[in-house]
């Protein structure tokens, strides 16, 4: 018996150094101390000896299975702890590498002034009405009181689609298909993309426009003065001020260009300005009476107010950019300068 043990002790012993992982150690475990290991396997030799043979022998074969028990164990947390110092080894992270940066991407300045100007009018009550890209001859001229031979039908200013759809040169399609759907009163802004065929430092041939249109009893021109006033401060700063001009629509009688004091030189006189401190940024005007009767609705009874605005136009001359297509060209090095 004794040597049995010698021998399994040394077994054990060669084979404990060997072990590498903890799934190993549960083997060799497994064969020493399970329910049929060699250790137990001692155990039942028991049987065998002489009545006064077996105590002496019982405790030497406990003490033969603590000390494998405990050199197990303790081979276990050897094992564990190796393991975990190789996942930290493994999962570290070197906090001095150069971080991988993302840049973020931002408003165009086009979108930065239609939603300052969304925001100021939707505070005024009014409710955004966005009309279609490509309308028909009716919504964009004829009810638009344009005359069958007014020049902004020719087919060098419009892209016509076929006889009669064109891209829209203008968002005042938006004041026809609003009093066409919504119950008077009411105030729309119809901000969207326009299309016409120009094309040089200051025209693109598509730009944007914000249209406006308030229906109601008893509007005048002065109300008109109210609103693009706000307009004007909320696009460039309060202390702006605007002018009218008598000018010419078919659409709306009478009818205004509006001017701000150039945001520049506020009025001093710059190159920006041609020297006379006014900038033109819109029209607009009194609704003609016959736009009213064309949707439909009795002229007597309402009437409205309507203007008209470039947005492209306005983020030039907010931000200072000379050439529109600059705000087209897709180079990030420009729209990179309107991060917010
Ligand atoms: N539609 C006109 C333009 O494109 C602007 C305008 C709108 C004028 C509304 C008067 C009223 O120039």
């Amino acid at each position: 018996m004794e040597n049995r043990i010698r021998e399994l002790k040394a077994q054990i012993e060669s084979e404990a150094a060997k072990i590498a992982s903890l799934d190993e150690l549960k083997e060799v475990r497994f064969k020493y101390l399970s329910k049929n290991g060699a250790i137990p396997a001692l155990m039942k030799q028991l049987g065998s000896l002489s009545k006064e043979e077996r105590p002496a022998a019982g405790k030497v074969i406990n003490e033969f299975k603590v000390w494998a028990t405990e050199l197990f164990d303790e081979s276990e947390k050897d094992l564990a702890s190796k393991a975990l110092l190789k996942r930290y080894e493994d999962e570290a992270i070197d906090v001095t590498m150069p971080s991988k940066t993302r840049k973020a991407g931002h408003l165009h300045p086009v979108t930065l002034v239609r939603n300052e100007l969304i925001d100021a009018f939707t505070g005024m009550g009014f409710t955004v009405f966005e009309g279609p890209e490509i309308d028909d001859d009716f919504h964009n001229f004829t009810a638009l009181n344009v005359s069958a031979d007014h020049p902004a039908r020719d087919k060098q200013d419009t892209f016509y689609i076929n006889d009669d759809l064109l891209l829209r040169t203008h968002t005042s399609t938006g004041q026809i298909r609003a009093l066409e759907t919504m119950e008077p009163p009411f105030k729309i802004i119809s901000p969207g993309r326009v299309f016409r065929c120009d094309d040089d430092g200051t025209h693109a041939p598509m730009f944007h426009q914000m249209e406006g249109l308030v229906i109601d009893k008893n509007l005048s021109l002065c109300d008109l003065q109210g609103l693009l006033d706000t307009l004007a401060k909320t696009v460039f700063d309060k202390n702006t001020k605007t002018r009218f001009r008598p000018s010419f629509f078919p659409f709306t009688e009478p009818s205004v260009e509006v001017d701000v004091t150039c945001c520049e030189c506020h009025g001093a006189g710059c190159n920006l300005c041609k020297g006379t401190g006014w900038i033109e940024i819109l029209g607009g005007g009194v609704v003609n009476r016959k736009v009213i009767e064309n949707c439909g609705l009795d002229a007597d009874v309402y009437s409205g107010l309507a203007f008209g605005t470039g947005l492209d136009r306005i983020a030039m001359l907010k931000y200072g950019v000379n050439n529109i297509h600059l705000l087209y060209d897709g180079d990030v090095r420009i729209s990179d300068q309107f991060r917010k």
